[in-house]
Formats: structure tokens, C-alpha cells, sequence
């Protein structure tokens, strides 16, 4: 392993295991000394009404009430579209949609004042089925090949639906965020959140001021895992609007039932599947693939390329045609997590190739090596797999790892008794960076380094550490190449007063295309380097030659200049009394290029992975027929904790990526992908396979073992 690999203590080890580390809700003054005001929201009890009126009682001395009215600027938080209100227009679409802000200096009291205040609605009749929603914030198309030659060809055609359910970050700290006028007119805003600028950009344009009139600093941030990719900007509008009002700092966290019910989750999918297979291959796939995006767009467009992308697997199929659709409804709108489209339709395409294969008397994962892609392929939007494909290496080594082929063969054989084996095979890849010409067209990312008279030296970048070790690793890379020790140099929580736009802390990007930046400043910088001085260096995006331009309205050309890379296997026990799944182990192998510093990297597998098997078995999440969201505490919404980690093995396998720093590639989203398909094989293998059982749907959890066993009696 290279040196660079070599792990570290983290830096911000000791204050989080000593308890010192400062988040958002912290804070008993700010840092200027003054006393923080307590904001609470006022949320739509209803998931489609016109707000006829608000009436706000008196309220005592030092209390306010804060809506659309005092907005400054624009009641449009600026994320990919503007159809977000900061706080609700005419109607509300959503059952938590803000209305308001109470706020005052006691939190109880604030929270008997929201009670008080009177909202008249009209009722209206709310849009919640995914599967008959009319309007669409997106609809996509793509393909190439002639899919209908194909399926008029075929020996056989295939075809099943998927569907995938919610899946919430469950980070262990909630939304929070706090906003506080400055002296010299400024809004500062700081709280837990990935993406700086975005923040920036919508507070800006909420306060009506230009960029210079606010500035944004990530707090020590408890997880995001993409849950605060958008939502810091519209809670950070909400703050920076109630601040502005009252003249005074005012602080906004949300309790664990207002997390988990209005901001954020996976998209709750709808995937119609259709393969043609002749002479043993399939030679056409077409996807209808719906996404369920919640009442406003936010995320969703992006969510859902992610995720149409990736359609067709990582498999060689001639002819594709792939249809993608964000469906409004009258619900939370859904936003990022760890993958960012890309799970539902790796879920899909890899139980339909299993199936497929169950079908045609083969084993699936011979079936399924048939149609890997290589290195020089064509991927689903024309571009390249311009790198080497790793999948059959990594696939021998988690086989070596458990023993899989055999396995997969053995508990495919019918099975009697209480107890039943199965083991799950998936592969997936996931692209690293902003997709398409994002990277280059939208973030075009700067970084620098400035180097102190003391010889210490700063990392400048706006990609917050959310777990995932970037405080660590930028300066790791920084300090590798002025080849000086790790504790010279150091990278702060970013400010958007002092740092520049590196883009966001999202997409697997941070270290392979920032951390190469800030490679190639260092390298600058030590050319450079006089002792005793100030100095300065900064580094610029540059797209990789070999990159095949993509455009976005024909989703054609390479959506990612490389790919990371995973195997799984998973194998499980089901108690067909109980229908209790026991994980006897997972495995997972994972292409991330070089990994800068082990334990991190693996730590990152491992969460991932554990995420993966949780979004496939017992994360459960759904609305009752009003559109409220019905599981929202830690009793209803279970999520694994330590006690469910089962015998798990994450293993690295390293294909380096020449533009990334060191052979590094994007790391963050991959583990969490490959899990649930292999899951839920395993899951239908142990039940008799898809001839008994066709399993098509996650979650699937204890009581869907029942209910599936049932049927057998019935
Ligand atoms: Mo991410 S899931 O791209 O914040």
C-alpha cells in the first residue's frame, strides 16, 4: 500500500471523543456574546390546502412572528429549480410545509405561542400515489440501439415491476441552523450543513442582498450522508429572515419527529422493467423508472439522472431505452442520500438479471458475468469505460472470501426445514463527481492552500467534513507532498467569508476532485516555498482530455470520467417460523482507487454497507392516507444500530484512477448500493427461489417473511 494510505488519527478525533466538539444547537451565546433567540415552525397540518388566513394573537414582549411577509427578497430558495418557498405561498403541498416562525427567547415559551396561532385552510384534495401521479417536475428519455428490432427478435421477453421504499439519513444530529446579523450589516449563517455555498446562494437571494451581503460557516456537523445537502439552505432561509426581523441572533434545530417526517429522504420508487434475451444474452432493456418526488423539486432532477444512468447495471446490453420521471405528490420532498438515485435502479436491473437467469436454469451469477462490461465499452449514454473494469477480480476474491459460487449453488436447491440458507450476489458501479459537464460547466471548482510566515499551512475549500474525514484527509494530501508534518497543516470548518467555491460536500467528489486540486496546489506551493513568508496558491478544475463531452438534453457523452466499484455478496438464514433474517455475513469488495488513509475508507465501507442492508430490510417508512408520514420517532423508524452489525467483511480492491489524487476515486456513495439486491436474492433464494417467492419490493422485512410464507398455506 502506498504511503499515503497509511492511516492517521483524525483530527477531529479528540474533540468529538472528549465531548468538546461545538454543533449548532451548542451554543449558549454566539460567538460575539450574544443571547440566541429560540425559533420554532408553524407546519401545514395538511397535505394540500389554500392558507386562507393567519392569525397571530398578540404576543408578549420579545416574542415574534416571522412568515413570507418579511422576506427581504425572494420567497424562492434558489436549489436546482426555484419552486421552493422559503415559508409556504397561497396553499401549502405538504403536511409540515412551513407557514411561519415563532420566536422569542424561551424555547417553551415559543412552543406555547405556536399553538396559539390560528391557520384558516380549504382543504384540497392531495395527490399521494406515485403510480398515478400526473404531474411530473421531470421527465427524461434516453437510449440508443433499436430496442423494438431487439424485443421483436427476442427468444423471450421479460418483464416485472420494482418498487423501493423510503429511506431516511438518520443522521444522529437533526437539522439545525442559526443565523445571526452582523455589525457591519451581514447576515451570518452557521449550522449543520454539507454545501456552504449553496446555503450562500439562497440566503442571498432570500435577504435580497448580493453574495457579499452574507456569509455562511459549516458547524461541526453530525452526519449527512446528503440529508444537508438542500435543506440547510431553506432552514438557513428561514433563520436569516428571522434574524433580520428581530435584529438578533435566532437559532432554529429540529426535534427528532420534525427531522424525520419533513425533511429529506431517499425517493420512493417505481421501476417497470423489460429485457429481451436471445440465444442467452440479453439484447435490449428498456426502463420506465418513477420517482417519487415529494411536493416540491428540490434535488430531484439530479436525484433521478443519477438514477436513470445506472438502469441498465453494469452489463453490456446492446439496445437501451430508458424513461425517467419525477412524479410530484403531495408529500415531504425527497432529496439526497448516499447514492442519489442510483440504489432503486441497481436494485432493479440486478433482481431482474437474477431472475432472468432463475428463469433460463442458470446460475445468476454466471448469467450475469456473461454481460459484465469491460474497459472500452460503451455505457448507457454513449460515453466510455475508459478505465479497467475490476468486476471479475473482485468478484473471485469475495468467492474466495465465502465461498459464494458454491453457496449460490447449493442453497439455490430446494430446502426443507425450519432454517433456510440463500446467499445474494450484486455488482454495481457508481460515478464519482457532479454528473455530466457539472463539474466543469456548473461548480468549476477553486481550492488554495495559504501558507502562514510560521511555516504552518491552511487548507481553503468549502467541502465540510460530515464523518467522512476531510478535515483529515485534505490536509494528509497537503502535507504528503510539501512533505512536512501532518499537524502543519490544518483545514477549518469553511467559511464562506474566507474560503473559495470548491463546490459542495456531495457526490462522491470532495476527495478526488477537490483533494486533487489541493494535490496540485501543494505541489505549486513547494516550488514556491520560502521560508518566513506568506504565500498563496490556488488550483482550478480541469476536465480530463479523455472525457467525452456529455449533453445533458440527449443524455448522451460520459456522465463520469471513471467509475468506482463494487461486489457483494450477502449471505442469511431465515427462521421460516418467525421469519426472523439472520445475516450469517456480508461481504463486500470495493474499488475506490487508492484509499487516503485505510481506516477511513473502510470505515466508510462499512457504514455504507450496514446502510444498504438496513435500507433492504427493516428501514420502513411510509404515509398514512392523509400524507402524513406515520413513522416518526426511533420506535417506528428502525435503522441498525451496533447490536445488527452482523459478521461483515469490507475489503478494498485497488484500481487506480490516474486524475485522482494519488489513483484515488470517489468513495462515499458506493457501499450503501450494492447491499439490497444482494439482500433480497439471498432473502428469495432461502424461501425456494423466484418460482416459490418472486421478491420485487424493499424494504422487505420480518413481516413480509410471513406474509410471503403465508401464501404457501393459503
Ligand atoms: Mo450526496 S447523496 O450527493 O449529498
Amino acid at each position: 500500500m502506498k504511503e499515503i494510505c497509511q492511516s492517521v488519527k483524525k483530527k477531529d478525533h479528540d474533540p468529538k471523543i472528549e465531548g468538546r466538539s461545538v454543533y449548532v444547537d451548542d451554543y449558549n451565546l454566539t460567538a460575539s456574546g450574544k443571547k440566541i433567540l429560540c425559533g420554532r415552525l408553524l407546519h401545514s397540518i395538511y397535505a394540500k390546502a389554500k392558507v386562507l388566513s393567519v392569525t397571530v394573537p398578540e404576543l408578549p414582549e420579545g416574542y415574534y412572528w416571522v412568515d413570507r411577509n418579511d422576506i427581504p427578497g425572494d420567497n424562492n430558495v434558489n436549489i436546482v429549480l426555484d419552486d421552493t418557498p422559503v415559508f409556504c405561498r397561497d396553499t401549502v403541498e405538504y403536511i409540515g410545509e412551513p407557514i411561519g416562525m415563532v420566536v422569542g427567547p424561551d424555547e417553551k415559551a415559543v412552543e406555547a405561542l405556536l399553538k396559539t396561532i390560528e391557520v384558516e385552510y380549504e382543504e384540497l384534495e392531495p395527490m399521494l400515489d406515485l403510480r398515478n401521479g400526473d404531474t411530473t417536475f421531470f421527465d427524461y428519455h434516453f437510449g440508443h440501439g433499436d430496442v423494438d428490432k431487439a424485443f421483436a427478435e427476442a427468444d423471450k421477453v421479460y418483464e416485472e415491476e420494482f418498487t423501493t421504499g423510503y429511506q431516511d439519513q438518520t443522521y444522529l444530529e437533526p437539522q439545525g441552523m442559526m443565523a445571526e446579523p452582523e455589525k457591519d450589516g451581514r447576515m451570518f449563517v452557521h449550522g449543520s450543513l454539507q454545501c456552504p455555498y449553496y446555503v450562500h446562494g439562497a440566503v442571498a437571494r432570500a435577504m435580497g442582498t448580493g453574495p457579499e451581503g452574507v456569509h455562511i460557516l459549516q458547524d461541526v456537523t453530525g452526519g449527512g450522508f446528503g440529508g444537508k445537502e438542500d435543506f440547510p439552505s431553506i432552514l438557513g432561509c428561514q433563520v436569516a429572515v428571522a434574524a433580520k426581523k428581530t435584529g438578533q441572533p435566532v437559532r432554529c434545530v429540529y426535534n427528532r419527529r420534525e427531522d424525520l417526517e419533513f425533511t429529506p429522504k431517499r425517493h420512493p420508487s417505481l421501476s417497470k422493467y423489460k429485457l429481451a434475451v436471445k440465444d442467452g444474452m440479453v439484447t435490449a432493456v428498456e426502463a420506465d423508472v418513477r420517482f417519487d418526488a415529494g411536493a416540491y423539486s428540490t434535488l430531484s432532477a439530479v436525484v433521478l439522472q443519477r438514477g436513470i444512468i445506472a438502469a441498465p447495471g453494469i452489463y453490456n446490453i446492446p439496445n437501451v431505452r430508458v424513461t425517467g420521471k419525477a412524479v410530484k405528490t403531495n408529500t415531504t420532498p425527497c432529496g439526497a442520500y448516499r447514492g442519489f438515485g442510483a440504489p432503486q435502479t441497481f436494485f432493479a436491473i440486478e433482481m431482474m438479471m437474477d431472475h432472468i437467469a432463475q428463469d433460463l436454469g442458470i446460475d445468476s451469477i454466471e448469467f450475469k458475468q456473461k454481460h459484465f462490461v469491460k474497459q472500452g465499452d460503451m455505457t448507457s449514454t454513449q460515453g466510455r469505460y475508459h478505465f479497467p473494469v475490476p468486476i471479475p477480480a473482485m468478484l473471485d476474491e469475495v468467492d474466495e472470501l465465502c465461498d459464494l459460487r458454491r453457496k449460490h449453488i447449493e442453497y439455490s436447491r430446494p430446502q426443507l426445514g425450519r432454517y433456510r440458507k440463500g446467499i445474494g450476489f450484486s455488482a454495481i458501479f457508481h460515478g464519482a463527481g457532479f454528473t455530466g459537464s457539472g463539474e466543469r460547466d456548473m461548480i468549476k471548482a477553486t481550492a488554495k492552500l495559504r501558507k502562514y510566515a510560521d511555516g504552518t499551512v491552511e487548507v481553503l475549500a468549502s467541502n465540510g467534513d460530515i464523518g467522512q474525514g476531510v478535515r483529515t484527509t485534505f490536509p494528509k494530501i497537503v502535507a504528503h507532498e510539501l512533505n512536512i508534518p501532518l499537524d502543519k497543516v490544518y483545514y477549518s470548518h469553511p467559511d464562506t467569508a474566507r474560503v473559495p467555491d470548491s463546490g459542495p460536500t456531495v457526490a462522491s467528489r470532495s476527495l478526488m476532485i477537490v483533494g486533487e486540486l489541493l494535490r496540485r496546489a501543494a505541489i505549486k506551493l513547494r516550488d514556491i516555498w520560502e521560508e518566513g513568508k506568506e504565500q498563496e496558491v490556488e488550483e482550478h478544475y480541469r476536465q480530463p482530455d479523455f472525457m467525452i463531452p456529455f449533453y445533458l438534453d440527449r443524455f448522451e457523452g460520459d456522465a463520469y470520467p471513471t467509475y468506482a466499484w463494487a461486489v457483494s455478496a450477502v449471505e442469511v438464514e431465515v427462521d421460516t417460523y418467525t421469519g426472523v433474517v439472520e445475516i450469517l455475513g456480508a461481504y463486500g469488495n470495493f474499488d475506490v482507487g487508492t484509499p487516503v488513509d485505510y481506516n477511513i475508507v473502510v470505515g466508510q465501507m462499512e457504514g455504507g454497507f450496514l446502510q444498504g442492508l438496513g435500507y433492504a430490510s427493516i428501514e420502513k417508512m411510509s404515509y398514512d392516507n392523509k400524507g402524513r408520514i406515520r413513522n416518526n420517532s426511533f420506535t417506528d423508524y428502525l435503522v441498525p444500530t451496533s447490536m445488527d452489525v452482523p459478521h461483515m467483511v469490507a475489503k478494498m480492491h485497488v484500481e487506480e484512477y490516474p486524475d485522482g489524487p494519488y489513483g484515488a476515486k470517489g468513495a462515499g456513495e458506493l457501499p450503501l448500493v450494492a447491499p439490497p439486491p444482494a439482500y433480497l436474492e439471498a432473502v428469495e433464494m432461502a424461501l425456494g427461489g423466484m418460482k416459490k417467492h418472486r421478491l420485487n419490493a424493499i424494504p422487505f422485512s420480518t413481516e413480509d417473511v410471513i406474509l410471503e410464507l403465508n401464501k404457501e398455506v393459503l
